[in-house]
């Protein structure tokens, strides 16, 4: 498996950050193809946490490139903050980090934009990054991409382009500060200057790297649910989460993809505004919170928590073509009597088993759960799936059916060391695993074939 893409399979923060960090050491460069500082990584080692916006989870592993893709929204002083706090904890980025030269950058303008939009009302919750107002110009053809950094005359006059394409206009109008171009663009060909030992074509580079027998491991960023294109629109972020974006936002072709891993946690999590059928806003979503640390990275913003939807997760598996998926943070859910899982949503008298577009659907879909038994006791010192309780596989092996692709991976805490491969094989093979020495558990008493026993939520 040589080049394998790892997305999130929800709305974003489903521990992609780990699953990267304990696959990154079999890959040769990780790249990123989308989003910007809206990211937030956290990654455990060594006992002691990293928190990553912009750089790629897989530096953190010695021998491994870092690419900073096409497609991506940068933040240059985030950027350079992120690269200095790394080198002063030790770690070598100069020489091992690429940023392409087509990256697109958000300027401290974006972010007030951004802010705006959110304070004016109608707002998505966004994380006010500035993501939405970069990508907005960049399809406009009013940005400014890193490559035009390494000329004055260039910065100022994309910068010009787009103030004067509307943005001056909208500040003045609404009262706010216009700001002084010349300025903005001195900031800028400044962070040109300090990123110029950075930046290269890395299309070219990444291409001639796998010709060379190179393997990428392509990290996501938000979650399939969260994706432009297919997510639950217009509670999105700007850019294409999901696997097929990664071939525009590297430059790769999509014949450079091996596999397709699929992060999901074993509940959901969301941040932001947005339908979000399974949310639990009482007892058992404050538990999940607590126990999972559910706040964000990147905001700081409580996350609104929930159970596992088997129709969003499907479609996120339908639509990124999964290999495989990874389960994180499966020891939240220990102290659970039983764990609801949504297998279909009931809509005004109709029962819906595809994750539907419409968004009024959607907002008042109530969920059809199937109670399964919960396991009640510690997963997270387990290291091998048979040391699993029986309904702690059981659980896996419903999500696994309803998903429609192996769980080859099992998160029972933030450590590297608390990572238990299979029951799928994927991982497993990735990682040169052997196989279990002893024979699978019992069947799970609602394996394939037989229909759950499912229940109305009251
Ligand atoms: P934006 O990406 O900042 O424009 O935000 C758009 C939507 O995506 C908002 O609902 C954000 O909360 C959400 N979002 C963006 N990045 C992340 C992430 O890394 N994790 C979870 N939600 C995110």
């Amino acid at each position: 498996m040589s080049n394998v893409a790892v997305i999130g399979g929800q709305w974003g923060d489903e521990g992609k950050g780990k699953v990267v960090d304990v696959l990154s050491e079999r890959f040769d460069i990780v790249a990123r193809w989308q989003g910007g500082p809206n990211a937030g990584h956290t990654v455990r080692t060594a006992g002691k946490s990293f928190f990553l916006h912009q750089v790629p989870t897989g530096l953190l592993r010695e021998r491994t490139m870092g690419v900073l893709g096409n497609g991506m929204v940068l933040d240059p002083a985030g950027l350079l903050e992120e690269i200095a706090s790394l080198e002063a904890s030790g770690f070598v980025i100069r020489g091992r980090l690429l940023i392409s030269h087509r990256a697109h950058v958000i300027l401290p303008v974006h972010r007030v934009l951004d802010s705006m939009a959110e304070d004016a009302g109608g707002g998505i919750g966004t994380t006010r990054r500035g993501i939405g107002p970069a990508y907005t110009a960049k399809a406009a053809r009013l940005g400014l991409r890193v490559v035009d950094l390494q000329d004055e005359e260039t910065i100022a006059r994309r910068i010009t382009a787009f103030m004067e394409g509307g943005a001056a206009a909208y500040l003045r109008e609404t009262g706010r500060e216009v700001p002084d171009v010349a300025a903005m663009a001195a900031e800028c060909a400044a962070f040109g200057r300090e990123l110029r030992a950075f930046v290269a074509d890395t299309s070219v580079w990444i291409n001639e790297r796998m010709d060379a027998g190179a393997t990428v491991l392509f990290e996501g960023a938000q979650g399939a649910l969260l994706d432009l294109d297919l997510g639950t629109y217009p509670y999105v972020t700007s850019s294409s989460a999901v696997a097929a974006g990664l071939g525009a936002g590297v430059g790769v072709g999509p014949t450079r993809i091996d596999a397709v891993a699929g992060v999901f946690k074993a509940y959901a999590t969301r941040v932001g505004g947005g339908p979000f059928p399974t949310e639990q806003k009482g007892e058992a979503g404050d538990l999940i919170r607590e126990r999972g640390r559910e706040y964000g990275t990147t905001t700081g913003r409580p996350r609104r928590c929930g159970w596992f939807d088997g129709l969003a997760a499907r479609y996120a598996a339908t639509v990124n073509g999964l290999t495989s998926a990874a389960l994180t943070l499966f020891d939240v859910l220990d102290v659970f009597d039983e764990v609801p899982v949504c297998v279909a949503y009931r809509w005004r008298g109709m029962e819906i088993r595809e994750f539907p577009a419409e968004p009024w659907v959607l907002e008042e879909a109530e969920p059809v759960y199937a109670m399964m038994p919960g396991w009640k006791s510690d997963t997270s010192q387990a290291r091998r799936i048979e040391e699993l309780p029986d309904n702690a596989r059981r659980y896996i092996d419903r999500l696994s059916e309803l998903l429609g692709c192996e769980i080859g991976l099992v998160s029972v805490g933030p450590d590297r060391a608390q990572t238990i491969l299979g029951p799928g094989r994927f991982f497993r093979k990735i990682l040169g695993a052997e196989a279990p020495k002893t024979a699978p558990a019992r069947p799970a008493a609602r394996a394939a074939g037989r229909p759950a026993k499912t229940r109305a939520r009251s």
